[in-house]
């Protein structure tokens, strides 16, 4: 037998309904906040990645899936959404005709990791982008529509850490120093960390690996190579953050690099307890140089993207949320059948959740399909009732029963009188 993929999951019944719903979440809060929807294709060219997201990076050199297609290109799936809208933005110049601009996004991306809980060849994001403004309001801003996203699925447990990287010029000398500084240790990093000093020094710090952690310790600060204007960008962001949520559990995180070169200044992730090594709900960051990267204007710019299957983690205790479910019909015969599949699209056009199988069943197995499904009314139909034109609606929870006539109007009718009166 085939099997899904390593590293990618089916996604069905309450499961493919909590994603849905958080889907529809993000999206309510992002269209509130002013946000439009952007859909960007699965695969771009691969040097996007390579140019935007960082030839070092892990993301890059390890875990994209890249193929050429029938025409000889060199194409990737995509492994996260920043480049992609950075290259429609600029592709269709939108900021020619808007100052701001403000997109969000969700759906799939690939990265060929090491699968474990949280962490997927094949997962979900959603995610905004600011495009247009240095201010570090924008920042807050962004940050505080993260975290109401977050409260808006009934998470509260987590924290936010933030970390000043600099500009790409405060950067390059940080990271000549610790690059210098790693060469003299290698041999005592953990080796999994130790070809990373010459490809992308900056991701030893963030090594979970305890043997780097104890080289990192004594390693360079990148804090002491920031540029004033540097330092007084993260430093207001996070006073603005304290006076706009004072409850808010913001904690300043130097090893905090994130894996994705384009950012400048302010990064900073959110977990959450409830997750286990992968315990990043979402992250971001402002990255005011990526449009030059590719050639554009300069454009400053801030986003997060948050991983959807991370939050069905976190929320695995939570119901799904799933529209109620009002009525089951129990058609006794063929006729009464083909009656009840009339009504159920007659009510469901009036709004009315009704569902029924589509077979005849006896009352009995009927009535404990309706019970065991959580349905609050059975609407029975045999013979009888469709030579008297009048059908029974039985209240489950208390078994009391009315004839109503085999019509949607005086169905909806009795429904709602007898739902109000529902002892
Ligand atoms: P990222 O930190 O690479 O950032 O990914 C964002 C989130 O996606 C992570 O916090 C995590 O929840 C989820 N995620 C990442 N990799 C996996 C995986 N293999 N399996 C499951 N979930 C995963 C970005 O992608 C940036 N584009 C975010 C951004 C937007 N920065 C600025 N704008």
């Amino acid at each position: 037998m085939i099997s899904a993929p390593r590293g990618t999951q089916d996604f069905f019944g309450d499961e493919a309904a909590r994603l849905s719903w958080i889907e529809e979440t993000f999206r309510r809060t992002a269209l509130l906040a002013g946000y439009s929807e952007i859909r960007t294709p699965l695969f771009e060219e691969a040097s996007l990645f390579e140019r935007g997201v960082g030839e070092g990076t892990d993301i890059v050199t390890k875990e994209m899936y890249v193929f050429e297609d029938k025409g000889g290109r060199k194409l990737a799936l995509r492994p996260e959404g920043t480049a992609p809208v950075v290259r429609a933005i600029l592709e269709h110049d939108l900021l020619k005709t808007q100052k701001q601009v403000k997109l969000f996004y969700a759906g799939p991306m690939f990265r060929y990791e090491r699968p474990q809980a949280g962490r997927y060849r094949q997962f979900h994001q959603v995610g905004v982008e600011y495009v247009g403004s240095p201010s570090p309001v924008v920042d807050m801003a962004v940050i505080l529509l993260s975290v109401d996203f977050l409260r808006e699925l009934g998470l509260s447990s987590f924290t936010v850490k933030v970390n000043n990287v600099g500009t790409f010029e405060d950067r390059a000398n940080y990271l000549k120093d610790l690059q210098e500084f790693l060469r003299r240790r290698t041999a005592e990093l953990d080796e999994e960390d130790q070809p990373k000093v010459d490809r992308n020094p900056f991701r030893v710090l963030d090594s979970k690996k305890p043997k780097t952690r104890d080289v990192v310790k004594a390693a360079p600060r990148v804090a002491a190579y920031l540029s004033k204007e540097s330092v007084a960008h993260v430093a207001r962001v996070m006073d603005y953050l304290k006076e706009a949520a004072p409850h808010l559990d913001v904690t300043p995180d130097p090893y905090l690099v994130r894996g994705l070169d384009y950012y400048t200044r302010t990064v900073y992730e959110v977990t959450s307890p409830e997750l286990g090594a992968q315990d990043a709900l979402l992250g971001g960051g402002r990255y005011d140089r990526l449009f030059e990267t590719f050639g554009g204007p300069p454009a400053p710019a801030f986003g997060f993207a948050a991983g959807v299957e991370r939050l069905l983690l976190a929320l695995r205790t939570r119901a799904p949320e799933r529209p109620p479910i009002l009525l089951y019909f129990v058609p006794l015969d063929d006729e009464a059948l083909k009656e009840s599949a009339i009504l159920t699209e007659h009510l469901r056009e009036r709004g009315l959740p009704a569902q029924m199988d589509y077979d005849v069943a006896s009352l009995k197995s009927g009535l404990r399909h309706a019970n065991k499904s959580g349905f609050k009314f059975a609407f029975l139909i045999g013979p009888e009732e469709l030579l008297k034109g009048q059908g029974i609606l039985k209240r489950l929870s208390d078994g009391a029963q009315w004839p109503v006539s085999l019509n949607a109007d005086a169905i909806a009718e009795q429904l709602k009188l007898r739902q109000e009166a529902t002892p």
